[in-house]
């Protein structure tokens, strides 16, 4: 599969299609109301000030498949070695084996640019996501209970996290 670095001005629609399908429709996102094309282009702003990359694949229509990226954890300095990421498809798209390709570009990414710790935070009954995270090598590292309330329930949340080898020679810079 071919990546591409997604852009606001190229795939904003597209991922804020995605993103508001599961907002509206699934507790992977923990949002009430759709979002807006202005969120995206914060969205974006914030990627690349961050210098974070934002990966996606298109199918022969040239239509976005899906994304992953990753962002800051917790900004505050001794975090500056992990990030928190996110990978979303098209619902058409997804069971197919294509999130674990968007997963292993993405980790080889985070090792590029010599991030240690790369951690996901699941809605504890997303058992798909789970299992796909799982298969990919990342590890239960916790979970907060009832941290969400959507749907007229609350919701519980796990972290999974992948440590990798890099960076070499970490600084406290
Ligand atoms: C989560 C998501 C990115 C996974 O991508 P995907 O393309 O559907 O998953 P893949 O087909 O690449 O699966 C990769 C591996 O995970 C396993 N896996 C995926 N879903 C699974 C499930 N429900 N149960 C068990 N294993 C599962 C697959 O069996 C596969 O293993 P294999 O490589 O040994 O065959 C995708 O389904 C998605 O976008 N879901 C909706 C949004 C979402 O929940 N995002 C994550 C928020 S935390």
């Amino acid at each position: 599969m071919k990546f591409i670095d997604c852009t606001y001005e190229l795939h904003a629609p597209e991922i804020l299609a995605i993103f508001n399908h599961a907002i509206l429709n699934t507790t992977a996102l923990w949002e009430y109301k759709a979002r807006t094309t202005d969120t995206m282009k914060i969205w974006f702003e914030t990627k690349s000030a961050g210098n974070f990359p934002v990966i996606g694949a298109l199918d022969e229509q040239g239509t976005l498949i899906g994304f992953a990226s990753y962002g800051t954890f917790r900004p505050w300095a001794a975090y500056k070695y992990s990030v928190e990421h996110s990978v979303y498809l098209r619902q058409d798209q997804q069971g197919k084996g294509l999130g674990k390709l968007f997963m292993q570009e993405l980790i080889q990414r985070a090792k590029t640019q010599g991030f240690h710790t790369i951690i996901g935070a699941i809605d504890a009954d997303n058992k798909s996501s789970i299992a796909f995270h799982e298969n990919l090598g990342f590890e239960y590292a916790g979970t907060l209970k009832q941290a969400g309330y959507k749907f007229g329930r609350w919701l519980d949340f796990v972290f999974y996290q992948l440590i990798l080898e890099t960076p070499l020679h970490p600084t406290e810079d």
